[in-house]
């Protein structure tokens, strides 16, 4: 286990996460090659072309819109997915890629499947995992099929809402009626990072909230709006679920009224704590469900379990397969309390990338194996 594979770092990405993931997968890299790991940065634009990194590439305190011009940065490229696959593909000893994207293609099992079909190790998550973790309304589904507790939500599909506002706009107003808070929260499926979040404080907010959720998404859900929640993250790491680390509950307080965009990404607006002040009872009803969600959708690697602590009840809020991963990330940073660095975890996290690897190894079928 102390082998040192070359490691490929995918960052950027074609999703509003874009930035978001330059600094993440930044920090991975540099985290990688202190621990001794030879490493490359490969950057993708919002066309989802492949750039790669010049090798001593450090981004330093360079704003992440240094990223928007690559080739200005002496990267290689671009080359278009197939040719950056087999270029990775061919590399001897291959690579491990590291994928640092958030959000649609890079979260949601479309790279991970790119990656399975080219048979290279990658962390984090495998296709089925990664699409289920991405999508708020599947999730839902699958942790109220299981018993977990989760806010009660509505699903509004694009067409529907284009076709039938008037309804839309009923069933959204009973919904609120019915809720002890007749706030609603509208949120776009399939993204992170709150973007196209609005909190809906009255039913004339509807429209405006519904509109700016499907520029991002053609599936949106509201969900029951808990007043008061405090914000509680949970990291899990492993592939074996009878054998997770788990650390935390961590605990975000919001400078916002939600823990919106600006609250996650600007310095000094929000704090973070990686002791959340609970009840024993609460902390270990807090890590069974996050296990719990962990082996329901099938994560391995790791991911980060989300959770809103709103009137004494505890809701699963959602998981994320690739977690915020910069130095001051909670993900990264609640496994300091079990004494792991930052380093130590983003080391970790390929070597179960390679186990998995292993284990799925020598599964190729030969011609008299056919049920002929
Ligand atoms: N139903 C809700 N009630 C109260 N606050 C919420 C609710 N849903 C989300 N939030 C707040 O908004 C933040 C972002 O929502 P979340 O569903 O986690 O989206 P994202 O995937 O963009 O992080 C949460 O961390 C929480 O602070
Ligand atoms: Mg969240």
């Amino acid at each position: 286990m102390n082998q040192r594979p070359p490691v490929v770092v995918l960052l950027g990405g074609p999703s509003a996460e874009h930035d978001v993931s330059i600094v993440s997968g930044t920090a991975i890299a540099a985290a990688l090659t202190v621990e001794g790991y030879p490493v490359e940065q490969v950057l993708i634009d919002l066309d989802g072309a492949w750039w790669w990194l010049p090798p001593s590439h450090r981004r330093g305190d360079r704003p992440a819109t240094d990223y928007d011009a690559p080739a200005a940065l002496g990267s290689q490229g671009p080359l278009l997915v197939g040719a950056a696959l087999d270029r990775l593909a061919a590399g001897r000893p291959a690579p491990v890629v590291a994928i640092a994207l958030h959000g649609p293609f890079g979260e949601d099992g479309t790279v991970q499947a790119l990656l399975e079909a080219a048979g290279l190790a990658y962390t984090g998550s495998g296709v089925a995992a990664s699409a289920i973790g991405m999508d708020k309304t599947l999730f839902k589904r699958l942790c109220r099929g299981l018993g977990l507790p989760v806010a009660d939500w509505r699903e509004i599909r694009a067409g529907r809402w284009a076709a039938d506002p008037s309804g839309v706009r009923l069933e959204l107003d009973a919904f609120a009626a019915g809720a002890p808070d007749r706030r609603l929260m509208v949120k776009p499926a399939r993204l992170g990072s709150s973007v196209g979040m609005t909190l809906v404080h009255d039913p004339s907010e509807f429209d405006r909230a519904l509109q700016t959720a499907f520029r991002y998404d053609s599936l949106v859900l509201a969900e029951t709006y808990l007043p008061g929640a405090r914000d509680l993250e949970v990291s899990v790491i492993g592939n074996d679920p009878g054998r997770l680390e788990l650390y935390g509950p961590g605990e975000i307080v919001s400078g916002h009224e939600f823990y919106d965009y600006a609250a996650k990404y600007t310095a000094g607006l929000s704090e973070t704590s990686t002791r959340a002040e609970v009840t024993d009872l609460e902390r270990a009803t807090i890590l069974k469900i996050a296990r719990d969600a962990y082996r329901a959708i099938g994560a391995e690697g790791f991911a980060r379990v989300d959770f809103l602590l709103a009137g004494g009840s505890i809701y699963l809020s959602e998981i994320n397969t690739i977690p915020g991963f910069t130095p001051i990330s909670l993900f990264p940073t609640l496994p300091a309390e079990g004494g792991h660095s930052f380093g130590a975890v983003c080391s970790r996290i390929v070597q179960l990338a390679l186990e998995r690897h292993d284990a799925r190894a020598g599964r190729r079928l030969s011609l008299d194996e056919l049920p002929r």
